[in-house]
């Protein structure tokens, strides 16, 4: 019978706003115990590492998979899950998220919050006593980051000297977590955006090395793995009609991906518009990780999980 891994060493500050609050080391113990409770879990075997602990899981925005795989996990780690919806909470009439994160941590043994202004987070973590995960913000998706970097170590082995080319809206939560954590696992970064829609400087700063481009063929030239996301994400549907004329030339298509290495995977973190940043055939077709991305947020989130909660 398979052994757990050893006890963790969890995250020196337990809260995980951004993907770089990590470090390497940490990032990569998360993802070999995420990879770890995947293999126990395809085996069937129990792997009950937060027996009795609940997770808070606030939402401000829609979800599918961050909220099912929470939930999920953490039956599966031997705990139990709130889902709370902000419209129905009393923060969505007004109490503070301070006040909220006090009483919050009265009950439970970690929050989970889906956001739109990632300083509402750092509000909620700096007034909440447990850990506080960022389940996306406008500026940030690190769960996502996460499952996205276990997806990649599967396809492509060791990380270090590949190439990951992101084409389309380079101001992009999916973006910033995604460029900061596989730049820190040894990744060469190219983004390929529009004027106007780069990345923001200080994520780019804490990343390290990105290429920005406007050419998506430059970027994704010779690339092991090309990632897109929405062109309009949660909160910007005013922005809609612009953003899909500027962005129209950054589909990843056939014929873009004709030009990157062979045996790429393509990463998408879903939803997607289909026939906007991505096309059908690629979503579902041979290079395509999107799939097993999905899956992953199941097993690297119970990874963080079990480090934050344990
Ligand atoms: N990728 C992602 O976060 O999906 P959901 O919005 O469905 O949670
Ligand atoms: N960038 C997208 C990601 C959704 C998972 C959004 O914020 O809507």
């Amino acid at each position: 019978m398979a052994m757990l891994a050893p006890t963790p060493a969890g995250l020196a500050g337990r809260d995980l706003l951004s993907v770089d609050q990590l470090g390497r080391d940490r990032l990569i113990e998360l993802l070999d115990l995420a990879d770890h409770l995947k293999m126990l879990q395809g085996r069937g075997v129990p792997h009950r590492l937060l027996p009795g602990r609940t997770l808070a899981m606030i939402f401000q925005k829609a979800s599918t998979r961050t909220r099912v795989s929470f939930e999920v996990g953490i039956g599966q780690l031997g705990g139990s899950a709130v889902v709370l919806s902000s419209s129905e909470m009393q923060l969505g009439r007004g109490e503070s998220i301070e006040d909220t994160g006090i009483v919050l941590s009265r009950y439970v043994d970690a929050i989970m919050i889906r956001a739109g202004a990632h300083a509402e987070v750092e509000a909620l973590a700096a007034a909440a006593c447990v850990p506080v995960i960022n389940g996306l913000t406008d500026l940030h998706h690190p769960c996502q980051a996460l499952a996205d970097a276990q997806t990649l170590r599967e396809r492509l082995g060791d990380l270090d000297g590949r190439t990951l080319a992101w084409v389309g809206d380079g101001c992009n939560n999916v973006c910033h977590s995604l460029i900061t954590a596989v730049g820190m696992l040894g990744m060469e970064v190219r983004v390929a955006t529009p004027l106007g829609f780069e990345p923001d400087p200080a994520v780019v700063a804490a990343a390290g090395p990105v290429t920005v481009t406007d050419d998506p063929l430059e970027a994704v030239a010779g690339a092991d793995a090309v990632a897109t996301d929405v062109w309009t994400s949660m909160g910007q549907e005013a922005e809609r009609d612009q953003r899909v004329s500027n962005l129209t030339p950054y589909q990843v298509n056939r014929e873009l991906l004709a030009s990157a290495a062979p045996g790429h995977v393509v990463l998408h973190c879903l939803p997607a518009h289909y026939g906007e940043e991505i096309t059908h055939e690629v979503l579902h077709g041979p290079s395509s990780a999107a799939w097993d991305e999905a899956e992953n947020r199941l097993h690297a989130q119970k990874a963080l999980m079990a480090m934050v909660m344990a």
